[in-house]
Formats: structure tokens, C-alpha cells, sequence
């Protein structure tokens, strides 16, 4: 069923009254506060899962964290948390059920999850069965390109969803790739994408993955021909014999796969549909890393790194569905960059891993946050009452603080920071006999303690310094940050974290009353390319149909094309 009940509006519920009254004489102390109340780090340090998160060192009393709980009860997150379990369609734009957590049940969850008649439970495992078995047959070299040598390499050829997801787990469990199987991604439809990541490559032991939900997407159609007319070339100048059509199918059908929720135009490109991995419409594509989209992963890292990440993403939504709202550390979250965007100010938020294993998970969230909840109307298309969504941004450290750390201890804007750290690293060395890791997580302490709580001009004073340089070494403090703790990052720790951040975009979304399943804002730019496309060819009448700064701008191309 659709459920477009208008979403209740947070401005007017009693909470957003506290919150306001709160915010009027908001004078942020995080050294008074902790000083006053020895329990703040106990008490505001959480478990979830595998993973420790310390929320002491965040702007907030707990008489707003009590207004904030109160927001989340009041604008229903964990009634609409049920309702996205259970298959409602709450994607209301495209009438569709929400359903990445059914992804990661297990196959004997229990009672059976049945929605618009389709066994949610039965399918999703008979697809990762599948997805595990050819992997196996990819790892164990039983499966073979077309001249019987074994796969080295996966390739997997997607973009958004169909990309950020596999290659940022990629990234992050690398360590865990063990049967000599590198994989690479290619998503922009910029030929220099393509052109950089197939040198070297022997297309003899390349696996292509042709990963799309739609597979209508321009960038990936357009990038999975170029990959075949490469295949046929590189192998044609190795002396292989794909000259005629049943050879060129043939090597197709050995060296392309795909990913898709249209099976029907995976067959019309050529892919064997049974070499194809399906899911369905109830998967959003920032939602699909733990669908046969990460065919790659489960080739790459195995079938058993894969389940142990789904187990992960499963453990945290095992939380969200069970925890009081109070302990629930995902709406939590959501609720303090409610408090941040809403009634502070704050226009983005920073993700800072220190692991450089996560560095492109600030990319991962980007697409899963501000795709979600960069939206100006609410799920029933009213407009919405308060602002929404921020950016999300970040780095590495130690690579951040030498970049952009000085606008977030001494800037004027408020940028509340997410730090993540692990206790052991996937490569323990030593510098001198000194654990470098334990270096580099000093660092993370001493990031979050300074933006904390800051410097004085006494102790700036203190330390000798006079004059106007003591105004420039003052660090202001009371900078948020909530720290993520976890021991490693393992497949289970990885799962926890991407679940993390999809349930606090979700308890977002539904304080803001916005649908955040549905990404109308990519259409336009999408559509207009299409028309603008014959005018870089030159046509004169799609030249003429531009406004004059697109005129121009084309102009300046057809000047400049050698
Ligand atoms: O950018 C819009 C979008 O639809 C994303 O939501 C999606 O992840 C991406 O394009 C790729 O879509 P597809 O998997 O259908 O190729």
C-alpha cells in the first residue's frame, strides 16, 4: 500500500518548542559540562553492535537530548522505521516498498517476510546463493575466460549506487582479497575513466560486471560498449578469434556478467541471462551494496566476506528496530544533526576516517545522504518547513588535518565532525620500534580533544606567547564531534557502519517529513543532455534551442575541438 499520509509536520509538535526555547539560551561549555558531570563520557558513550560511539562530545545538555528523543517520538521515526520493515510503500513518488534491510535478514528469519505476494526471504537468498556459487567458480579458476585461463581481475562497470558501494568496500576490506582476483571500477562516462583502468589489464583473464539497476543509465551502457569493443579488440591482437558473431558472443558470454533489476535488456545487450544477478525495484541504488551489486565484493573478497558484511548491516538494523529511542544510537545521530542544521546553523558535516582503508567512505555517504535528503518537498509534495539535508564531506586523517582542519578548530562555521577509528590496524609496522598505528590514532584523540575543548588566551598566555599572536593561537572550542570506536575493521564492523548511516539519513528523512527513497533532482540534468548532445555534434537546430550562455559555451567547444 502507498502510504501518503501526510507526514507530521516537526515544527509543530511540542519538542520543536523545547528545541527552540532551548536554543534561545544556548551557550555551548563543553568544559563546564564535563567538569560539572563526571558520567557525561559513560553516559553518552553507546554500544552498537561491534562498534563503541562516544556522543559526550557533542553541543548538547541532556535536557535537549531529552527534547531531541522527544522529536524523534513525536514525528513518529520508529513507527515509520516498522512500516519500511514491513514493505509499506513509503517511497510514495514511485509507489514503492523500502526494503535494503530485508537484504541482510537471514535466510531463516522468522516469521517470513511476504510483501505485494513476493517471498522477500526466499528470493533474496536464492539470488545471494547464486551470486556465492559463481563467485566460488571465479575463485577457484573453474570458471574461465574464453581461452580457459583463470580470472585475475573483475572489472565492474556502474556508476552512483551501482559503483560508490562496491568500490568503497573494495577499499575498505582489501586485506581480506585472497584468491589473486583485483578489482576495479569504472564510472564516469569521461573515456579517460575507462581508457586509465583497463591498461594492463590481459583481457584473456578480465571479468567484466555490467552493474545497473535500470540498465538504461547512459554512462554505464555507454562505458559496458566501449569495455566489449575493447575486449574484442585486445583479444583479436592476442590472436584469438572473435571475427564472426557467434565467436564475438562467445567471448561476450565469457567475459561479461551483469547486475541488474532488467533482466529483459540485460539478455539485449548479449549477457547470458544466466550470468545475470537480479534484485528489485524495492532497492534503492544507494541501498544496493548488500545486493548482488557487490558481485564484485563477493568475487574479489568471497562469498563468506560478503555474509559476514550483511550480518553486520543485519546486527544494526537488529538495534534500530529493538533499542528505545533514547539508547538507539542511529536515531540519535540523526536527532543531533537535527539540533546542528536545524537550530544551530550547521550547513555540513564532516566524515573524517582514520583508516585509510575508508577513504572513500566519505564518497559512499555522499550519495547516500544528500541523494536522500537534498529534497524541497515532503513525501505528500507539500513543501517542507525547515531546512533539510547538508553536506557531507571528508577525508583521511592524518591527510585532513594538514588540508582543512584549521576552518573547523578556528573558522567561523560550525562543521560537526564524525571521527572513526579502529584500535588495531590491518598492518601493524613499526617506526623505530614505535607502533605507528598507535601514532596515528593519537592523532584522532588529540583532534577531538582540541576541537572539544579548545585553548584558552590564559593558556595560550601561559605558554609565553603576547601580543596579537595570543588571539590567533586561541582555539574557541565546543567544535562537535561523536567518535566511532571499533576494534577492527572487519566485513561485520564495515555492515555496522554503512547501516549506521543509513538509518540516520532515514530518522532525518522522516523528521523532515521527505521521502528519502526517490531521486527526482538527477532527472533534469539527465534529460537536458540528452537534447544538448546533437548540438556538440553541431546540429544547428539543438544549437539554436539553447539559452545564449549554453550557445556560448558550445561555441567556445566547436572553436577549441581539435
Ligand atoms: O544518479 C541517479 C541514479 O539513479 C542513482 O540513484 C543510481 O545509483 C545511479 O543513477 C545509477 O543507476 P543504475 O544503477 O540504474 O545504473
Amino acid at each position: 500500500m502507498t502510504d501518503s499520509a501526510a507526514p507530521i509536520d516537526a515544527t509543530t509538535t511540542q519538542a520543536w518548542a523545547e528545541l527552540t526555547a532551548h536554543h534561545i539560551v544556548f551557550a555551548p561549555d563543553l568544559r563546564t559540562w564535563f567538569a560539572e558531570d563526571p558520567g557525561r563520557a559513560d553516559r553518552l558513550s553507546l554500544p552498537l553492535a561491534d562498534l563503541h560511539v562516544d556522543l559526550s562530545k557533542n553541543l548538547v545538555t541532556h535536557d535537549i537530548l531529552a527534547s531531541l528523543v522527544r522529536l524523534a517520538a513525536q514525528t513518529g521515526v520508529a513507527e515509520r522505521f516498522e512500516a519500511m520493515l514491513s514493505g509499506a510503500h513509503i517511497n510514495t513518488t514511485e509507489d514503492r516498498a523500502v526494503l535494503h534491510t530485508a537484504l541482510r535478514r537471514p535466510a531463516d528469519a522468522f516469521p517470513a517476510l511476504v510483501v505485494d505476494g513476493q517471498q522477500v526471504d526466499a528470493d533474496v537468498h536464492e539470488v545471494l546463493d547464486r551470486v556465492a556459487a559463481f563467485a566460488d567458480r571465479v575463485r577457484s579458476g573453474e570458471w574461465t575466460g574464453i581461452t580457459g585461463k583463470k580470472v585475475t581481475h573483475v572489472v565492474n562497470i556502474g556508476i552512483g549506487g551501482s559503483d560508490l558501494g562496491p568500490v568503497m568496500v573494495y577499499e575498505a576490506l582489501k586485506p581480506y582479497a585472497d584468491a589473486g582476483i583485483e578489482a576495479r571500477f569504472i564510472s564516469n562516462i569521461d573515456p579517460t575513466d575507462l581508457a586509465q583502468k583497463t591498461t594492463g589489464l590481459d583481457p584473456e583473464t578480465t571479468l567484466f560486471i555490467v552493474a545497473s539497476k535500470t540498465f538504461t543509465t547512459l554512462e554505464t551502457l555507454t562505458n559496458a560498449r566501449l569495455a566489449r569493443d575493447w575486449l574484442w579488440e585486445r583479444l583479436a591482437a592476442q590472436g584469438v578469434d572473435v571475427a564472426g558473431d557467434d565467436a564475438k558472443n562467445d567471448a561476450v558470454a565469457h567475459h561479461f556478467i551483469a547486475v541488474s533489476t532488467a533482466l529483459d535488456k540485460v539478455a539485449a545487450f548479449g549477457i547470458d541471462p544466466q550470468n545475470a544477478f537480479g534484485f528489485w525495484d524495492w532497492v534503492g541504488g544507494r541501498y544496493s551494496v548488500d545486493s548482488a551489486i557487490g558481485t564484485s565484493l563477493a568475487i574479489a573478497l568471497g562469498p563468506d566476506v560478503f555474509a559476514d558484511l550483511l550480518a553486520g548491516f543485519h546486527a544494526v538494523d537488529e538495534h534500530v528496530r529493538t533499542t528505545p529511542l533514547e539508547r538507539n544510537v542511529p536515531v540519535l545521530m540523526g536527532l543531533l544533526n537535527v539540533w546542528y542544521g536545524n537550530f544551530l546553523g550547521a550547513q555540513s558535516h564532516a566524515v573524517l576516517p582514520y583508516a585509510q582503508q575508508l577513504s572513500r567512505f566519505p564518497a559512499y555517504l555522499q550519495q547516500l545522504t544528500m541523494e536522500s535528503n537534498g529534497k524541497s518537498v515532503r513525501w505528500d509534495g507539500s513543501p517542507v518547513t525547515t531546512e533539510t539535508g547538508e553536506v557531507f564531506w571528508g577525508e583521511p586523517g592524518t591527510n585532513g588535518q594538514h588540508a582543512f582542519y584549521q576552518l573547523i578548530h578556528q573558522g567561523t562555521r560550525l562543521i560537526p565532525a564524525d571521527f572513526i577509528a579502529f584500535a588495531n590496524p590491518a598492518y601493524p609496522l613499526a617506526d623505530d620500534g614505535r607502533d605507528v598505528h598507535g601514532l596515528f590514532l593519537a592523532n584522532f584523540l588529540a583532534q577531538t580533544k582540541a576541537l572539544a575543548f579548545g585553548k584558552t588566551a590564559e593558556e595560550v598566555e601561559a605558554e609565553g606567547t603576547t601580543g596579537p599572536l595570543v588571539a590567533a593561537r586561541t582555539f574557541a572550542g565546543n567544535r562537535p564531534t561523536t567518535s566511532i570506536f571499533a576494534a577492527a575493521l572487519t566485513p561485520a564492523v564495515l555492515g555496522q557502519l554503512i547501516a549506521l548511516y543509513e538509518h540516520i539519513t532515514f530518522t532525518q528523512g522522516v523528521i523532515w517529513g521527505i521521502n528519502s527513497f526517490d531521486q527526482w533532482g538527477v532527472e533534469l540534468g539527465k534529460q537536458l543532455a540528452l537534447q544538448i548532445a546533437p548540438a556538440i555534434e553541431g546540429d544547428a537546430d539543438a544549437t539554436a534551442a539553447q539559452d545564449p550562455s549554453t550557445r556560448a559555451l558550445l561555441a567556445y567547444y566547436h572553436a577549441h575541438r581539435r
